[in-house]
C-alpha cells in the first residue's frame, strides 16, 4: 500500500480495501461461472484492525455458495509487515455475484462442488447470511406496506 491508499495518519481507506475486495470478488465469481458478472451487494465489510502504509496485503477469495443466478463470495484480506513478516488478518467481506449473459440478463451458473469440511462450512454459512438477509427485506417490505 503505498501513500495515495492512504489518510495523512497513514492509515489505508476503508474505500480502497473495498474497492480491492469488489474485484477479487468479481474475478472469483468470473473464474467459478467463466461469465460476466456484477456486484449486487456487498453483505459486510468488517474492520478488524487498520492497515497502514508499506505493509503488503493480500486478497483471498472464495465463492461460498451458488444459487440460480447469484453467488457469494467471501474475502479475506491480510496485511504484511514486509520488514518483520509479521502477518494480521485485518478484513473480511462478503460480496453477491450476479452472472449476466450477452444480453446483460441474469443467468445460471454452474453449481457448486462443496468437498472440504471448510468448504462446507463456508456454503452453510453463506446460506445463513442469505436467509437472514431475505427475511430482513420482508421484514422491511411489510413494516413498509403497514
Ligand atoms: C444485480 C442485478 C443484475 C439483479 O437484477 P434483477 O433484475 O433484480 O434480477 P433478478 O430479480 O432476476 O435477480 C437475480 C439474482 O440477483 C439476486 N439479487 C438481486 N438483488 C440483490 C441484492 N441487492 N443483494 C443480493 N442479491 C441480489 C437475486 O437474489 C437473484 O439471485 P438468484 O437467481 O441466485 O436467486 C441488477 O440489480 C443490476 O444490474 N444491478 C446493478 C449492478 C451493478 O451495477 N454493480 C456494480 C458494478 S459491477
Amino acid at each position: 500500500m503505498g501513500l495515495m491508499d492512504a489518510n495523512s495518519a497513514g492509515y489505508v481507506h476503508g474505500g480502497t480495501v473495498m474497492l480491492l475486495c469488489d474485484e477479487v470478488a468479481g474475478l472469483a465469481a468470473i473464474k467459478h461461472s467463466r461469465l460476466r458478472v456484477v456486484t449486487a451487494g456487498m453483505d459486510r465489510m468488517t474492520f478488524l484492525e487498520p492497515i497502514h502504509v508499506a505493509e503488503l496485503v493480500t486478497f483471498t477469495a472464495s465463492v461460498n455458495a451458488v444459487w440460480r443466478t447469484s453467488m457469494e463470495v467471501g474475502v479475506r484480506v491480510d496485511a504484511e509487515q514486509p520488514r518483520d513478516g509479521t502477518v494480521r488478518h485485518t478484513n473480511t467481506a462478503y460480496l453477491t455475484m450476479v452472472a449476466l449473459d450477452e444480453d446483460g440478463r441474469p443467468t445460471e451458473v454452474p453449481p457448486l462442488l462443496a468437498g472440504s469440511d471448510d468448504e462446507k462450512r463456508r456454503e452453510r454459512e453463506a446460506q445463513t447470511r442469505r436467509r437472514n438477509r431475505l427475511a430482513e427485506r420482508d421484514e422491511l417490505q411489510r413494516d413498509r406496506s403497514g
